[in-house]
């Protein structure tokens, strides 16, 4: 067994802590916000009570899995015993430095350090500590209790001892880890997100509209999801950041992101979260709508 702190409680916070508990991990949820705290419990509830009715998992095994969660607003408590910590905080490059800067602090010496970031450079956050090769990247896919897919990404420091602790860690998890290396976007993204950008700029020069974009991508090439939808369920904003690191990590304009998707965000028009995206979302329901204004072409 592990001692393992989750710093953030936000949906991959919670979705982390969810499958380190449900797989024997003695787990330690930290957010800044108790509130916060409390709504990632109460996802963690509800996502194993789903698992209980479609007969994944019993009672019993929710049961343990709760009693090995416990929660706190105290960075430097909840790190005490760590032996590995996964940082799942919201996507900026400073919190994400201040927040390794206590991690190093505060976490017993030996601890691996992982960060959740869909594309900010591991080796930037690993420069902040006094142990760059204990700092790696371990990127799992929203819903995380459902996607089977870890991406460990290697900074420029980390140690091959790292690397195969954490490979063998996430198939212990039911994952399947893949190995990349630090560069913008990674794997995931740089491909992931480029695609949602040419969705954007299709719907951007009239080509087609949302409905018929996501279509297409969906029947035709058998996406789970169209982008544009894909997009709202990831977070406008997120999409937007990451479009950034490839633009400026690259510095290739192939990479801009579409005025669209810049006015979007900048109106608060953040996807699912925010209740309105390319969809419209009412809160409780899973079906969508084609969001108003783009209705009409
Ligand atoms: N916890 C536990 N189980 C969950 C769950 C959750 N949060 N959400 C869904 N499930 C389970 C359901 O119980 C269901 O299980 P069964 O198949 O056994 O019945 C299964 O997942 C499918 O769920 P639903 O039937 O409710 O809905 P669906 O068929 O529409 O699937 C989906 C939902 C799995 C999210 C699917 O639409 C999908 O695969 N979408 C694409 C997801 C994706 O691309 N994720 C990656 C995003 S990118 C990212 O995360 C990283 C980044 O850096 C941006």
């Amino acid at each position: 067994m592990t001692h393992v702190t989750v710093i953030g409680a936000g949906t991959m916070g919670n979705g982390i802590a969810h499958v380190f508990a449900m797989h024997g991990h003695q787990v330690v949820l930290v957010d800044v916000n108790e509130g916060a705290l409390g709504r990632g419990m109460a996802t963690i509830t509800k996502n194993l009570d789903r698992m209980v009715r479609k007969e994944k998992i019993s009672e019993q095994d929710k049961a343990s899995t709760l009693e090995r969660l416990t929660h706190t607003t105290d960075l430097a408590d909840g790190v005490r015993k760590a032996e590995l910590v996964v940082e799942a905080a919201t996507e900026r490059i400073d919190l994400k430095k201040k927040i390794f800067t206590d991690l190093d602090k505060y976490a017993p010496d030996t601890a691996i350090l992982a960060t959740n970031t869909s594309s900010i450079s591991i080796t930037q956050i690993a420069a902040v500590t006094n142990r760059p090769e204990q700092v790696i990247g371990m990127h799992f896919m929203n819903p995380v209790p459902v996607m089977k897919l870890v991406e460990v990404i290697r900074g420029y420091a980390t140690s091959d001892a790292v690397t195969r602790q954490i490979m063998e860690k996430s198939k212990a998890l039911g994952k399947v880890p893949v190995e990349v290396n630090d560069y913008p976007g990674f794997i995931s993204n740089r491909i992931l997100m480029p695609m949602i950008n040419e969705a954007i700029i299709s719907l951007h020069e009239g080509v087609a509209g949302v409905e018929e974009i996501d279509t297409v991508m969906k029947l035709g090439m058998a996406h789970p999801m169209g982008p544009l939808q894909l997009a709202d369920f990831i977070g406008l904003d997120v999409c937007l950041s990451i479009m950034h690191v490839l633009h400026e990590g690259f510095g290739n304009p192939k990479y801009a992101p579409c005025p669209i998707l810049v006015n979007m965000v900048t109106a608060g028009r953040l996807g699912v979260k925010s209740g309105e995206g390319f969809y419209q979302y009412t809160a409780g329901s899973k079906e969508s709508v084609v969001a108003p204004s783009f209705s009409a072409r």
